[in-house]
């Protein structure tokens, strides 16, 4: 039995305008998705997910990947979930060399599914990880992040960066532009996310944006304009950039409510992620913007104090609220 854990992250600046060569700054965080891998003696896979949500649903279920599974979740987000899982194991095969290898999964996550917070990011980084782990080899970081986007291009068919995969698989805060990742450093931040209970649709979501692009030359700016504010940011974060800790924490806020008023403008907002980012905004927040595509999900907001936690508790919309740490680890070998 191998078991491997990967972080969910937060975008601090930059999704969407990331599809189309823009630089994006993600961060990992302590909310994390936890895949059990047990080698079958035949070539079924079997999986059985638990727990894909922060309260909201339990998934549980055990049969082939191709079979539906009979529970109270939306179809579309068990699909994806399930498209992940098998995407992971046809990575895992290909890397061990080994395409009749079957498994028995079990998937456990405190990372909402398609709320923003990369869960099937971290879902296919762990999968990967232990799938390959059990089956006698164990791929380099840099690898594992390159074989999760290969899984999650493939199910998203196309539409997705290299940003979550390779933020999940090595931990920390990162910057990536392309196909050039890199982590980066960055202080710890006082993270507090707010969840409205839904999900948005991710592909949908980025075919819109690419409508307006296509349709007009002010959504074309726009897009370029987030990653300016994406280069702003990084200099902010930088730690021997020349700022005081408040002042740089006040700015990086700034910055971020510059980019959900951007994302906001190209249609990838909701009016429970503008009531929460408002929320948090009023209880004194240096400041709020979505996270991840956008559409329902999470917001991540800075505050070091408990306003924004509590503003956020009472604010109609939002489901949970609570605080994330940075994650430093990506991908965990816990088995
Ligand atoms: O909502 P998430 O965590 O799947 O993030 C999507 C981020 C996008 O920039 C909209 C798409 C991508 O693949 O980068």
């Amino acid at each position: 039995m191998t078991v491997s854990s990967a972080p969910g992250k937060v975008y601090l600046f930059g999704e969407h305008a990331v599809v189309y060569g823009e630089p994006a700054v993600p961060c990992a965080i302590e909310q994390r998705a936890t895949v059990t891998v047990e080698a079958r003696d035949d070539d079924h896979v079997r999986v059985q997910a638990s727990d894909l949500s922060l309260d909201g649903f339990t998934v549980e279920y055990t049969g082939s990947t191709a079979d539906r599974p009979d529970v109270d979740v939306p179809a579309p987000l068990v699909e994806a979930a399930m498209g992940y899982i098998d995407a992971a194991v046809e990575q895992a095969r290909d890397a061990a060399d080994a395409p009749d290898a079957g498994f028995d999964i079990t998937v456990e996550s405190d990372i909402p599914l398609g709320a923003g917070l990369g869960s099937s990011a971290a879902v296919t980084v762990a999968g990967i990880d232990a799938a390959t782990r059990e089956l006698g080899h164990r791929l380099p970081t840099g690898e594992i992040a390159n074989r999760a986007y290969r899984a999650e291009a493939e199910v998203q068919e196309g539409q997705a960066s290299r940003a979550d995969t390779f933020c999940s698989a090595v931990g920390g805060a990162v910057r990536v532009e392309g196909d050039d990742c890199r982590s980066i450093d960055a202080p710890d931040l006082p993270i507090v996310i707010g969840f409205d209970g839904g999900a948005g649709d991710t592909g949908e979501l980025v075919a819109g944006v690419r409508a307006l692009k296509e349709r007009y030359d002010f959504a074309d700016d726009t897009v370029a304009t987030i990653g300016n504010i994406v280069r702003n940011g990084e200099r902010l974060l930088d730690p021997d950039a020349d700022v005081e800790a408040d002042d740089r924490i006040a700015e990086l806020g700034r910055l971020m409510d510059f980019n959900h008023g951007l994302l906001e403008s190209l249609g990838v907002s909701s009016r429970s992620l503008d009531s929460m980012v408002w929320a948090a905004r009023e209880a004194g927040a240096h400041g709020a913007k979505l996270t991840g595509a956008g559409g329902g999900g999470c917001i991540v907001a800075l505050d070091p104090t408990p306003e924004t936690l509590t503003a956020l508790r009472f604010t109609p919309g939002c489901e949970e609220a609570f605080r994330a740490e940075l994650a430093t680890d990506g991908v965990r070998r816990v088995a």
